[in-house]
């Protein structure tokens, strides 16, 4: 993959692997769900959100990276996830699943309502650490996705790449997507240079990304 300036996170080495193992091994709570900024928590935790459009997986991998089955609420329906959902990990952290973007059939006061929330949140936190950005293995990063990577560029949030749904992309294809995403990334001065392949379903890249929450400072 050296041609690109960006490259798939590998594997954690077993002392890195065991310090995700660890933080995730911390209990994990869901704390509540936000309409608007006054109902945040208290901005005393690191913090991560997860970022995507609808459909793409954000739920059902903070489930996988919890080890909980039902954490956060899946579905087929997209737009499931409407409200800006923090839950506890450990004493130190907070997982955040944002409402899903892109989803055709929402009316649009309510699509705006979640841009204006979305924006003040990505720009108001001073604790959010890092943002994973969610993309189907399938399609690449789309038209819809390039808005929030050029809002969290603006917000100065560092944001990661998350390949979801790998399990369904045969193993051939896997180079052509990550170009695709390599390629977009490289005008995006917020994107973090390792992109993260995973299946919520398999378990594939869970322990790195694991790994990877629990090294942020
Ligand atoms: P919204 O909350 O609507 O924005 O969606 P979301 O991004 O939270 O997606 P969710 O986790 O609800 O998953 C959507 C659908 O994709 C569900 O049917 C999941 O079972 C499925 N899904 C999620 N991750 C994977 C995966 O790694 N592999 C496969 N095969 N299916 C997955
Ligand atoms: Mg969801």
């Amino acid at each position: 993959m050296s041609q690109f300036t960006f490259k798939t996170a590998d594997a954690p080495e077993p002392d890195i692997a065991e310090i995700g193992r660890k933080l995730f091994a911390g209990q994990t709570e869901f704390l509540k769900g936000v309409v608007a900024m006054d109902g945040m928590p208290p901005a005393d935790r690191l913090e991560v959100c997860f970022a995507g459009r609808s459909n793409v997986g954000k739920s059902s991998l903070i489930n996988a990276i919890t080890g909980r089955k039902a954490l956060a609420r899946t579905s087929n329906t997209p737009g499931r996830t409407q409200e800006i959902n923090f839950f506890t990990l450990a004493e130190s952290h907070y997982l955040v699943d944002l409402p899903g973007y892109g989803f055709a059939e929402a009316p649009l006061p309510i699509v705006e309502k979640w841009q204006r929330l979305l924006k003040a949140y990505l720009s108001g936190r001073q604790t959010l650490r890092r943002a994973f950005v969610l993309i189907d293995a399938r399609h690449g990063i789309k038209k819809v996705d390039q808005d929030i990577l050029t809002l969290l560029d603006k917000s100065a949030v560092i944001f990661q790449v998350v390949l979801t749904k790998i399990d369904k992309i045969k193993s051939k294809d896997q180079n052509a997507v990550i170009a695709q995403v390599s390629q977009v990334l490289s005008s995006h001065p917020a994107a973090y240079p390792e992109i993260v392949l995973t299946s919520s379903e398999k378990g594939d890249g869970i322990a790195t990304l694991r790994s990877i929450i629990a090294t942020l400072e």
